[in-house]
């Protein structure tokens, strides 16, 4: 039997989790609220949220999980990418534990950690989960990749954004429509209500399998401009069909070239992951073209595909199996190590 405990605080959530032989036992997320207030993530005050939530966050999940200290044989937490203070944090607090309970140590990369959130299962329920090699899609505020995984710690990444990542192209969007951040949930919700081809943005034209948002996010920039000139109640009268059609559009950016990706590749086993897969445009479309290219389709729960502490339990079980340990002078990094 092997226990891991993990914790995530690389960008604005505190996050603990308790994971026995691949099944989470618990997965506590604490969000910082403070951020919203100024439009974006301020880099020290996430660090200063992140000490104060650290230990309430890992009580509950030991409490949660109904294990104690003691019981765990390895300490995992996020070593990068993200905002230095706060992986320093959740860094620091982890090598701690490890050297006071003397426990192995184990340093996880986020984004790999996205990606094996697709072999998470819940504790009773056998769901099916990929077969190797598979591909995902990995969506997030910082981050758009088209990655090839071969086993849990064997992956490349096959495509991926050359400027803006989709999170951002949703949270741009939707701070020019005047909504808080982080806009994408926000642009999700009123896209429900509305028209995805009521408007028409244009599709980048990229090579291979990379992906940009960039002109997107001037298209559309531009596009309400020049509508409010004309009705200064633009936006407002017609928010639904303006968050459908942008939703439509990233989605089927996405979505063209993982599936130019599934046919270069012959993988017909595909995931999506990250902050943007909780999308419900992309879950939903996602789900239709893999019918229509005889894909077997895994998304993540919800929980499991914005930031959370489980999905860094998962992989270090993985490299738990295979002995990647760290010792004490492992340091975290800002940019991919
Ligand atoms: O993976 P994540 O939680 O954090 C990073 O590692 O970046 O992703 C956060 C991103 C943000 O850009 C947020 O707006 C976006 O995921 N996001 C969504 C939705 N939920 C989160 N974007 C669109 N629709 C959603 N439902
Ligand atoms: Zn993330």
């Amino acid at each position: 039997m092997v226990t891991i405990f993990a914790i995530e605080s690389s960008c604005d959530e505190t996050a603990a989790s308790v994971c026995r032989d691949g099944i989470i036992l618990s997965n506590v997320i604490s969000s910082q609220k403070i951020h919203e207030k100024y439009g974006g993530v301020v880099p020290e005050l996430a660090s200063r949220a992140h000490l104060q939530s650290i230990v309430p966050v890992t009580d509950q999940a030991l409490k949660i999980a109904g294990v104690s200290l003691s019981d765990i044989d390895a300490f995992a937490f996020t070593q990068s990418p993200g905002l230095i203070g706060a992986l320093l944090v959740g860094a620091e607090f982890t090598k701690s534990m490890s050297l006071a309970l003397n426990k192995p140590l184990i340093a996880v990369h986020h984004m790999q950690a996205h990606v094996l959130a697709n072999l998470i299962r819940p504790i009773y329920e056998k769901n099916k989960i990929p077969s190797f090699p598979f591909l995902c899609l990995t969506v997030s505020g910082g981050h758009t990749q088209i990655v090839l995984c071969e086993s849990p710690l064997s992956m490349k990444i096959i495509g991926q954004t050359l400027d803006d990542a989709a999170g951002e192209a949703f949270d741009k969007s939707a701070k020019i429509l005047g909504l808080p951040y982080p806009g994408g949930p926000l642009i999700d919700k009123y896209a429900k209500e509305g028209n995805g081809n009521k408007y028409k943005f244009p599709e980048p034209k990229i090579d291979g399998l990379d992906f940009s948002f960039s002109g997107l996010k001037t298209a559309f920039l531009y596009f309400i401009r020049d509508e409010k000139i004309k009705n200064e109640n633009f936006v407002e009268e017609n928010l639904p069909d303006i968050c459908a059609s942008i939703q439509s559009r990233i989605v089927s950016v996405l979505l063209n070239k993982l599936k130019k990706a599934s046919r270069e590749t012959g993988i017909t086993e595909v995931c999506i992951a990250g902050g943007v897969s909780a999308n419900s445009g992309l879950r939903s479309s996602f789900e239709a073209l893999g019918k229509e290219e005889g894909w077997n389709t895994y998304i993540p729960s919800f929980e499991y595909c914005t930031d959370n502490a489980a999905m860094i339990a998962i992989t270090a079980y993985y490299k738990y199996l295979d002995s990647r340990f760290e010792d004490l002078s492992v340091v975290p990094s800002a940019r991919t190590a």
